[in-house]
């Protein structure tokens, strides 16, 4: 659902740098998206697999004010009619969220708006509140990145309780490695996605972790990843050519090793209402995007008679859009001081 703009309506600026992805956004307090501008990274770190930490914080220096610009520009805002600063200071890489910051608290400073500090897991979740048009909450919150699978107890917008995440790999990162394993590019989400579509998901049966086990509410990737290692190669990345498998071979591991990955997402979002009660299921991260994903979820929703409302696809992946939590922070009085720091870890320093 999109919200019409209203000329009225206030406006804040919302800054994103915890991964790869540079990112300004203005957004009003109905929750209109004005502008939503992402300076991806991509080109630079696909040889290397994955995001390299300190070439991601240069590139953040260098494109960050060029993004906020064309953010203001084109939500035709000028700096003196924002009413706020948000800024993503936590869970990422610490090196590439203090670009933000710092640019944040400049702006907060000079222009003297109040500072918002924007949680990046409660801003995926809140781009499926942004999309549902209303209050979805409460709710268990699936976050399934690159960096993150984790299911959270969601009472409210923000002030999550988180329930399990993965012990070792996020399911983005195996889609990452996956990918790598069999020769399709970076990142590994959509590539997969592509050869699976004409592949056999019960070409090969690969295992998933802790799918039975009720007990527990996490998850593990690895396994998975190196089983899907051992049934291309048997060999370390480097000792085999992944140009040279068969395309239909490549394919049906793909869709079999996609297949595994949802079975177990699915299933632990399933068990997560179960234990909870909640009867609303919100769903956001990079790996949201995934069509695979998105058909199962809907299937189990129908069936199980729950709530399911998936992050839009234009704002699964980083963006700077979803910050507009930080409305609800506001409203709370959440305002921090320009001694706000970041923090690579799921709580804020103090
Ligand atoms: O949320 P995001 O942009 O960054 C993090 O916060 O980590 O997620 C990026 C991840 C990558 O691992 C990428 O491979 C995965 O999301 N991804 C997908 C799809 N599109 C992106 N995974 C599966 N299917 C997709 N269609
Ligand atoms: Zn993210």
């Amino acid at each position: 659902m999109t919200t019409p703009p209203s000329p009225t309506a206030r406006v804040l600026l919302a800054i994103e740098s915890s991964c790869d992805e540079t990112a300004a956004a203005v957004i009003d307090e109905n929750l209109a998206v004005r502008s939503n501008i992402v300076a991806s990274q991509t080109a630079i770190h696909s040889r290397f697999g994955g995001v390299v930490p300190e070439m991601a914080s240069r590139a953040h220096v260098q494109r960050i004010l060029p993004v906020i610009d064309e953010a203001l520009v084109t939500a035709g805002v000028q700096l003196a009619d924002l009413s706020a600063i948000a800024v993503v200071t936590h869970p990422g890489l610490v090196g590439s969220l203090l670009v933000g910051l710092t640019a944040a608290k400049t702006l907060a400073l000079v222009l003297d708006k109040p500072l918002i500090a924007v949680n990046h897991i409660e801003a995926h979740l809140y781009a499926c509140r942004m999309h549902a048009g209303y209050d979805i909450f409460p709710a268990v919150g699936l976050v399934v990145s690159g960096g993150h699978t984790n299911l959270y107890d969601c009472p409210a917008a923000t002030g999550f309780e988180l329930l399990g995440s993965t012990i070792d790999d996020a399911a983005g990162e195996a889609f990452d490695k996956v990918a790598a394993i069999l020769g399709l590019s970076y990142p590994g989400g959509p590539s997969i996605q592509a050869a699976a579509r004409n592949g056999s998901p019960t070409a090969f049966r690969f295992p998933r972790t802790f799918l039975k086990e009720a007990s527990r509410l996490e998850f593990s990737f690895s396994g998975l990843k190196t089983a899907v290692l051992y049934m291309v190669a048997g060999k370390p990345p480097g000792e085999y050519d992944p140009a040279s498998l068969a395309p239909q071979y490549v394919a049906d591991l793909a869709a079999s090793f996609q297949e595994a990955v949802v079975d177990v997402l699915v299933g632990k979002c399933v068990q997560a209402l179960q234990e909870s009660g909640r009867r609303t299921l919100c769903v956001g991260g990079g790996v949201a995007a995934n069509v695979r994903l998105r058909q199962r979820l809907d299937e189990v929703a129908r069936a199980e008679g729950f709530t399911l409302v998936v992050s839009p696809l234009e704002l699964c992946t980083d963006n700077a859009a979803m910050s507009a939590v930080a409305w609800e922070l506001l409203a709370q009085g959440r305002i921090a001081n320009l001694d706000l720091d970041v923090s690579a870890g799921l709580v804020r320093k103090r």
